[in-house]
């Protein structure tokens, strides 16, 4: 890559060129790109690039000082973290953050599109900002996240949500000095979205939030394409991250003192595949963090059908390799299953649950799931119902199927009617609730290992931390016990939580070599 297409690429160039501001505007005459689903849906094979040692360039320093910007994060762990990578770059320009819309000079709002409200809560936000903006001329609004991947949303901002100054996609979140730099140059909407993106950017600076959990990205993107998901459009093609930069960032994460770790990936179980030169899958990784001294390590999200025997017998080592593990399932008919592309059956995810089970008897299982897919039947839901018995899930995230536009599914024709699917998820979720509470009952009495996060949300008087197996848990105790693994004795399980009795801090927990 030469001098140019670095500086194209929002990458630091050796030199940061001594020009005017002027000049530079040849960089920018490329900041309006659009999205295209058409694009987004290909995948190439084109080799994946990584950009080691991302740096802000010298002439965007101190674009930020005296000035505060606010992030509004909507939507999956993923984003949360694009949120803190964001929250970095803003820090790195200079910038100082705060909680207060009203303070802000740059407000963004990182969206999600998994679901039409999800949606519909990013145009709500964008209208009240609208009063804002006409306040305050000088005010900033962006839109970045998985909607601005779509073509439908960047045209529907441009053409009635007029207060949004700058939209950038998930992929070029590591050019916002640039973005943020025309945004105040110019008077028209920036838009930079990359619809084909496959690269990998390591080095980006990040402002985590809290000391005590923190996530790490083992890969991007997602090549699955089940048929109602929009995610393979919004964050591009499958590419892991090498593992030496994952192992580096998790050993830094432990040296600062940081309890828990969760792998992100939209897919986990495909981490690796597209390695051309090492052979090094899910497992390996696994097997490698496990030696970290750090107490918990988790990932997600899995898809059942890259989920191998090996990862299963890593998992089965312990350790600080936590016993809880995320399956979405989305439904328990094999026909429904074939329609929404997940290319397992039924009998397929049972037999996974089998192994899992056998390998890790303790294991906590959740999942994921859709009801009122386009012509889903009566039975067809019963066997979603029964499959979540079989199981015994502790947990379960449960939607109504969201038509989501440029997806295959939102083309079929659909003759289940909206209540059937309301009273169909009210069933389900009478279901989960009742083998939640089920699933608690037997912690009555036993001690506990929770990590401690902070005060309660309802109670300030109340600590509450996390189990391995993901069990909130509410306790009386000292405040210095924040961001320890401590004991407690359980004396109520309720549905989603459990309450007990402080008891001290855990021993040091030994690592398996
Ligand atoms: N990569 C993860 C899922 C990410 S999206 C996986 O495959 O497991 C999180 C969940 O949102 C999905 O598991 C699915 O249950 C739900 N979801 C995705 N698209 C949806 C849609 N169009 N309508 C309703 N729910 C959807
Ligand atoms: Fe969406 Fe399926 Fe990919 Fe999950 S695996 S992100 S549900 S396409
Ligand atoms: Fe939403 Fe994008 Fe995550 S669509 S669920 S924010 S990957």
């Amino acid at each position: 890559m030469n001098e140019e297409q670095r500086m194209q690429a929002g990458l630091a160039t050796e030199d940061a060129p001594k020009t005017t501001e002027k000049d530079y505007s040849k960089y920018f005459e490329s900041v309006y790109s659009a999205p295209s689903l058409k694009d987004a849906k290909k995948r190439g094979k084109e080799e994946v690039e990584y950009h080691d040692n991302f740096q802000i360039d010298q002439r965007f320093k101190g674009m930020g000082n005296g000035r505060k910007f606010y992030i509004r994060t909507y939507g999956c762990q993923m984003n949360e973290h694009d949120t803190e990578v964001i929250a970095g770059i803003f820090m790195a320009l200079g910038y100082e953050s705060t909680d207060t819309v009203k303070d802000a000079d740059v407000i963004l709002l990182n969206t999600c599109a998994i679901r039409e409200n999800a949606e519909n809560k990013v145009f709500g936000e964008l209208g009240h900002l609208k009063a804002l903006k006409r306040e305050r001329p000088d005010l900033l609004i962006g839109v970045c996240g998985c909607m601005s991947q779509e073509e439908s949303v960047v045209n529907k901002i441009l053409k009635t949500y007029d207060q949004v100054d700058m939209i950038f996609g998930t992929h070029n979140i590591h050019r916002l000095p640039h973005i943020l730099h025309e945004a105040y140059m110019s008077k028209e909407m920036v838009i930079e979205v990359w619809s084909k993106e496959g690269d990998v950017i390591e080095d980006l600076p990040k402002v985590r939030h809290g000391k005590i959990k923190a996530w790490v990205n083992i890969m991007y993107g997602c090549d699955k394409f089940c048929t109602y998901c929009i995610v393979p459009y919004t964050r591009g093609k499958e590419r892991s991250r090498r593992p030496d930069d994952i192992i580096q960032e998790v050993r830094q994460l432990a040296a600062e003192g940081y309890k828990e770790i969760t792998l992100l990936g939209q897919n986990v179980n495909a981490y690796g595949k597209d390695f051309e030169d090492i052979t090094y899958r899910l497992g390996d990784l696994m097997d490698d963090l496990r030696l970290i001294d750090i107490p918990r390590i988790r990932f997600t999200t899995s898809h059942p059908r890259d989920f191998d025997d090996h990862l299963i017998e890593v998992l089965a080592k312990g350790g600080n390799l936590v016993d809880h593990i995320h399956l979405p399932v989305q439904s328990g008919s094999s026909d429904m299953l074939k329609i929404m592309a997940r290319k397992y059956t039924r009998e397929h995810y049972l037999n996974l649950v089998d192994k899992i089970r056998t390998a890790i008897p303790n294991a906590s299982l959740t999942t994921d799931i859709i009801v009122g897919f386009p012509n889903e039947t009566d039975e067809q839901f019963e066997e979603t119902m029964s499959l979540y018995r079989e199981v015994g899930f502790d947990m379960a995230f449960t939607y109504i199927y969201s038509p989501r536009e440029g997806t295959p599914a939102a083309k079929m024709i659909d003759n289940v009617p909206m209540e059937v699917k309301k009273e169909r998820l009210q069933r389900l979720n009478k279901l989960v609730n009742d083998m939640s509470a089920e699933a608690m009952k037997p912690y009555q009495g036993q001690v506990v290992k929770v990590l401690v996060e902070g005060e309660s949300k309802r109670n300030p008087d109340v600590l509450a931390g996390y189990t391995e197996k993901s069990k909130l848990v509410n306790f009386k105790a000292p405040r210095s016990v924040i961001g320890e693994i401590v004991e407690v004795r359980i004396t109520e399980a309720k549905t989603w939580s459990l309450d007990g009795e402080y008891i001290g801090v855990a021993k040091e927990e030994k690592v398996m070599a």
